[in-house]
């Protein structure tokens, strides 16, 4: 990533992946969306049309495509966790190169699958604290008043990272590098863990959750910061529960918006990973374990 220009390719240009596909586009680099036949067909016609209030409303142009077949800079890896292992089929390691793999999923347990696929010191992963739908193939609502990236790696060479970096905060998100891989993926886990599990679980919305199952709500967010601290991340649940209170009433997780829709929930890679990590470090997590073994359940209709 020696010039400013990069050759970006995105797997899965949902809500996240079509937003930065189009801001990393109108930012003026290359941008290869991988996706389905008719997806890919759509957007090569059209673009992507964004709707956001901090970055405008716009249309990108983009180049797609349904496997990568060249060389990038960078592959931003943008799938739900449910259909990463489908998706990766779209990137062969021969043809990467020796490009970034950027993954912006949530959960903790992807780059180690990641890094079992593909070079250790390509895989950078991102965490992305943002509210974007892909309303349909290449239209994407961008709701949230931000868009905030956090880019990280252990073994991926620093002046890498701030590349990336670079790119994605020029093009609009704000960006940083962080130095901990472990402690920022644990950053977002507890917060979001918490909101994910007790929102789908009682399908309400997070101003119910804190008022009619605060107890709980508080238990798990001890829970969830005792397993971070054990991993070094962050550990502060009453200033997670403060957090939470700044929040709109109404406030949903894409969880319980999957959950709505009856589309899979990223359950396994928030739930399951929390409960395997608390386990791997002797720390109970009855709450967590309560609500992941409510919501595996098969919902009735
Ligand atoms: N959206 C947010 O605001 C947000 C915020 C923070 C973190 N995240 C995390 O970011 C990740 C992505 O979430 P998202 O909301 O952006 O998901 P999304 O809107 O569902 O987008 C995922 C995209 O992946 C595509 N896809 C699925 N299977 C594929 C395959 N085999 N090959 C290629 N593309 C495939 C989907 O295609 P179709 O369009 O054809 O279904 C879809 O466009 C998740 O881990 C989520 O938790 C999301």
């Amino acid at each position: 990533m020696a010039n400013n220009e990069l050759t970006v390719a995105v797997l899965g240009p949902g809500g996240v992946g079509g937003l930065l596909a189009a801001l990393l586009s109108r930012a003026g680099h290359r941008v290869i969306c991988l996706a389905g036949a008719e997806t890919a067909a759509t957007l090569r016609g059209n673009g992507i049309r964004v709707r956001s209030a901090p970055f405008g409303d716009f249309t990108a142009p983009v180049e797609a495509d349904t496997e990568l077949r060249e060389p990038v800079d960078a592959c931003l890896i943008t799938v739900k966790a449910t259909a990463l292992d489908a998706a990766l089929a779209r990137v062969p390691a021969t043809a990467l190169g020796d490009g970034l793999l950027v993954p912006f999923l949530n959960g903790v347990e992807h780059p180690a699958h990641l890094r079992a696929h593909y070079p250790p010191a390509q895989v950078a992963p991102a965490i992305i604290r943002v509210e974007s739908t892909r309303v349909a193939p290449g239209v994407i609502e961008h709701g949230s008043p931000f868009a905030e990236i956090d880019v990280t790696g252990d073994p991926v060479p620093h002046e890498r990272l701030e590349a990336l970096a670079a790119a994605l905060r020029a093009a609009g998100p704000t960006t940083r590098v962080l130095p901990d891989e472990t402690a920022a993926l644990w950053a977002k886990m507890t917060f979001l863990a918490p909101l994910a599990l007790l929102t789908t679980r009682y399908d309400l919305p997070l101003g119910d959750v804190r008022t009619r199952h605060r107890e709980e709500l508080t238990a798990l967010l001890e829970e969830t910061a005792a397993v971070s601290r054990s991993y070094g991340g962050p550990s502060d649940p009453a200033g997670a529960l403060a957090r939470y209170d700044t929040f709109p009433p109404g406030t949903k997780s894409s969880m319980q918006r999957d959950a709505e829709s009856h589309r899979p929930l990223e359950l396994d890679a928030i739930g399951g990973a929390l409960l395997r990590a608390a386990e791997r470090h002797g720390i109970a997590v009855p709450v967590a374990a309560g609500l992941v073994r409510e919501l595996e359940k098969p919902q009735a209709n």
